[in-house]
Formats: structure tokens, C-alpha cells, sequence
């Protein structure tokens, strides 16, 4: 096989309904139906090249050559890949994020999304959006939302074949915009493949996917009738239950700073005011910030001045997954 290459360009995804537990593992078939929103001001873009002179697989991330458990990674997605398309050569994997990495920010979404579509399509696959949505599944979870565009619905599904995404709405139908109060750029401490792992021991875990499809019925309600009020209840109540269920995990993870609780009850006291805002945290201490685009720039300002934030990034809606 002649070395062949793509670029493939994904965003990040914040979830609305999360998605914390597999019921399946080997496969990542999730506990749990949830929805998202794609961050199209947050970038991932890599490329693929496989090339039969190489030895092993390599994988270069922001300019660095990755450590042996992302390569490892990396390695057994691109097994996937090559058991797909039936070759056998190594390959040369670039990565790069406009946004920090590994703190919350959800890169492994763009970063599997983005893979699955460059590995495929270097590979000489044509895959259509669900088959890219369950193979970027296999690399992370939440890659699986990453790859439809605008406000997406992972369908827990049943097995393989069903647990896909799709969109619900298209990214201009509601102009929302995450503003991401950063308090720590460091790496988190326990990853989310092993938080997974750990969400079954949490006795809450039962309560929380014991009423998950009233809440994914509130959220996707919320969002085709562009009702904020409904949403902020919703998405504050499920983020606060998965970290719930991560608090009392056995072993236990927090992953709240002093600044991260700042900033959730700023961001109550702003809603008690008349503003339309809610948070939503995901394995990682920034918070992510909702709120409408007229407001946008006056909950990044207001951020700021939280004690303990270092900056704000502000994203609107994106579209999913494509190639360069
Ligand atoms: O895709 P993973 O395995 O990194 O899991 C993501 C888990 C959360 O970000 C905490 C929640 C979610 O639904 O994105």
C-alpha cells in the first residue's frame, strides 16, 4: 500500500446530560444516554499518514512526542482501524489543540473524533456520519458527540451497531455560548477511562441513571424550545449528580478547586439576578459557563473577576467533524 494521509478538524463538546459509567467497557457502550453542545471556537486537527516504511505507530500531540500510554492508545484505535480496512501499515499521527488539553476542555472528544475521521479516510474508508460516530465511541466515549454537529444525542443503544450520535439541532439554532472559567491548566489527576470504571461502586450511581431519561427529555425539551430557564435547572442539576457519584466512588474523586465552587455559586447569584446563566463541570476543576450570546462578553468580564480564574475562553456552537 502506497503511504496515503488526511487532516481531519473536530471540536470539543460540553455535556448537557453526562455521560459517567460504561455498561460495557471493552466496547464503551455507555450507562447512560447523554446530550452535548460542539464548541466550534475550540479546535482539534490532526492527520494521519499511514507509511509502510515505519516500524511502529507514532504520535505527536501539540508539538510533543506522547508519552507510551497515549501512543498505546492511539495504537490499539488504529488496530481498529486497520482490521477495518484490511492493511497492515504503521502510522504517523499529529495532533493539535487551540485550547489546553487534559483539564476539562474534553479534548479526547475532538481528539477521537478527529482521529477516527483521518485514520479512516487515509486508510481508504468512506464511513457515513453513524459509523464515524460508534468507531470515534471505541477511542472516547464522548468523541461519539463530537463527530455529528450543533446540539448532539448519544444514544446509549443497546450494543455496537446502536449506540451512535446524532443531531438534534443544528448548531445556529440557538445561539448559546460556553464561557470556560479556567483555574488550573495542569493535567487532571484521574482520567476518565478510570472514572468510568470506578462509577458503578458509588451507591448514587443507581439513583442517578434511575431517572437520567426524564433529565435527557427536560434537556433536548430545553433546547428545541430555546428555553434557558429549563435548561439551567437541568444541566446544573445532572452535572452536580455525576460529581455526586463521583464524590462517593470508592476510590473517591473531586475534582473541585476553591476557585470552582467560586465560580458555581457567582454564577447562581448572577441567575437569582435576572441573568441567564447556569455551569456545568466535567472531569476537571474549570467550569464551564452557559449563557446566551447577548451576555456572552459580560459573563466572560464577570469571570474574570472571580478569585482563582486564571482566563476565559468563550465558544459558540460548532459543527461536527469534517476533512481538510
Ligand atoms: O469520553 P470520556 O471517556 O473522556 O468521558 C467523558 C466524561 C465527561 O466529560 C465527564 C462527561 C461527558 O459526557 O462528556
Amino acid at each position: 500500500m502506497p503511504a496515503s494521509s488526511a487532516t481531519a478538524l473536530a471540536h470539543p463538546n460540553i455535556a448537557f446530560i453526562k455521560y459517567w459509567g460504561n455498561r460495557e467497557n471493552g466496547l464503551r457502550l455507555p450507562a447512560n444516554s447523554s446530550l452535548s453542545m460542539n464548541l466550534g471556537d475550540l479546535r482539534t486537527e490532526t492527520s494521519v499518514e499511514f507509511d509502510s516504511e515505519l516500524r511502529q505507530d507514532e504520535l505527536v500531540l501539540d508539538g510533543h512526542v506522547a508519552g507510551a500510554e497515549q501512543l498505546q492508545r492511539v495504537s490499539e484505535f488504529l488496530d481498529l482501524i486497520r482490521g477495518m480496512a484490511g492493511i497492515r501499515p504503521k502510522a504517523r499521527v499529529d495532533s493539535r489543540n487551540n485550547f489546553p488539553s487534559g483539564a476539562g476542555i474534553a479534548s479526547s472528544s475532538s481528539a477521537f473524533a478527529s482521529l477516527a475521521l483521518a485514520s479512516s479516510a487515509a486508510a481508504g474508508l468512506q464511513l457515513d456520519e453513524r459509523e464515524l460516530s460508534r468507531l470515534a465511541r471505541r477511542g472516547s466515549g464522548s468523541a461519539s458527540r463530537s463527530v455529528p454537529g450543533g446540539f448532539v444525542e448519544w444514544h446509549a443503544g443497546e450494543n455496537d451497531e446502536t449506540s451512535y450520535a446524532e443531531t438534534i439541532a443544528q448548531p445556529g439554532h440557538w445561539g448559546l455560548v460556553d464561557c470556560i472559567a479556567i483555574v488550573s491548566e495542569g493535567h487532571k489527576s484521574v482520567g476518565s477511562t478510570r472514572g468510568h470504571e470506578l462509577a458503578a461502586t458509588s451507591p448514587l450511581q443507581t439513583a442517578r441513571l434511575g431517572s437520567v431519561n426524564e433529565r435527557l427529555q427536560g434537556c433536548r425539551d430545553a433546547i428545541l424550545g430555546r428555553d434557558f430557564q429549563s435548561l439551567a435547572v437541568v444541566v446544573e442539576l445532572d452535572s452536580m449528580l455525576m460529581h455526586a457519584v463521583m464524590m462517593t466512588s470508592t476510590p473517591p474523586l473531586l475534582y473541585w478547586e476553591p476557585a470552582s465552587l467560586a465560580v458555581m455559586k457567582a454564577v447562581r447569584q448572577w441567575r437569582a439576578e435576572g441573568l441567564n446563566v447556569c455551569s456545568t463541570l466535567d472531569a476537571g476543576p474549570n467550569v464551564h459557563v452557559l449563557c446566551e450570546v447577548k451576555a456572552g462578553d459580560q459573563v466572560a468580564g464577570e469571570l474574570t473577576k472571580v478569585s482563582g480564574v486564571l482566563r476565559v475562553l468563550q465558544s459558540s456552537a460548532g459543527n461536527g467533524v469534517r476533512l481538510l
